[in-house]
């Protein structure tokens, strides 16, 4: 029994990606219109927004995309969007927050500006954007609230020094909007993926286990919104095995992690 309402079709659904002028968000935009969705694909570079555009192909002439750009750290930025994408669609099926930032953080190099910023962007901006889509959620009474998180959420891991904590609150944030959200009708879903291929994770100099592509995890992501899952982790051999280390004891949980990360 699915924890949300699962999405059977995503023909004609208004689906707005924030997120998707790189890696896994440009990725799941395209999931969505090769499925039929409308789509609303934003971000703050606007040019690769429009590259995208001219890319994708919708399924059929009823289909639509629009592009609008957006800085989720800024206040206005957000709530002009959100007015914006309210003006074109009178309802919005699925919002999925796909925005984020990554900078390997380890106490050595420990930076408060950089860490603001990934706090801001990580953290503070899906609690902006959904905190201004509320009103429409609550008036329509549907609607799925995505929010991509990462297995770093699950428990503290190297070079995650910030990055894991804006996660690990992301996690707790969909909890906490889930209960209050399923008595209206509306779903939220977390989505944890492990390591994907992306110009975020081409920084990182050591070994990332299971790394997947960006249309593996996009794919992952889609099925996940389909069948209503909650809890939409992949690839499962690394997300069930980090999911299981949390349980253990702290010191076989240390040692684990130097060993099988090699850092
Ligand atoms: N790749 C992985 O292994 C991995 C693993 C777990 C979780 N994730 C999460 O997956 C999400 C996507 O990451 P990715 O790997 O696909 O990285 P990416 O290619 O760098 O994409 C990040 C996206 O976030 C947007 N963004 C960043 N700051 C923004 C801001 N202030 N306002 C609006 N948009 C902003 C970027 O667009 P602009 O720069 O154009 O604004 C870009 O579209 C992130 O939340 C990341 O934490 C990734």
């Amino acid at each position: 029994m699915p924890l949300n309402i699962p999405i059977a079709d995503f023909n004609n659904k208004n689906v707005w990606i924030i997120g998707a002028s790189s890696g896994i968000g440009e990725a799941c935009a395209q999931w969505m219109v090769h499925r039929g969705a409308n789509v609303f694909i934003s971000a703050r570079r606007e040019e690769l927004l429009h590259l995208l555009v001219s890319k994708l192909k919708p399924l059929n002439n009823t289909a639509s995309i629009h592009c609008l750009s957006l800085d989720v750290t800024d206040e206005n930025s957000v709530h002009k969007a959100v007015g914006h994408v309210l003006e074109v669609w009178d309802h919005i099926d699925v919002v999925l927050f796909v925005s984020g930032i990554y900078t390997p953080i380890r106490a050595e190099n420990f930076d408060y500006q950089i860490s603001k910023k990934m706090v801001q962007t990580n953290l503070l901006g899906p609690m902006l954007v959904v905190s201004s889509l509320m009103p429409q959620l609550l008036k329509q009474q549907f609607g799925h609230i995505a929010l991509v998180g990462s297995v770093a959420g699950y428990s503290g891991l190297p070079q995650s020094l910030v990055y894991g904590p804006t996660k690990a609150a992301l996690l707790n944030f969909s909890e906490s909007l889930y209960y209050d959200l399923k008595p209206h009708g509306i779903s939220v879903h977390i989505i944890s993926p492990g390591f994907v291929k992306t110009p975020a994770t081409d920084q990182n100099d050591f070994h990332m286990p299971a790394l997947i592509s960006a249309q593996d995890a996009a794919n992952a992501i889609g099925q996940g919104l389909s069948k209503g899952e909650f809890d939409i982790h992949f690839p499962k051999r690394f997300s069930l095995f980090l999911k299981f280390l949390r349980i253990l004891p702290y010191g076989l949980y240390f040692w684990l992690i130097k060993k099988f990360l090699k850092v």
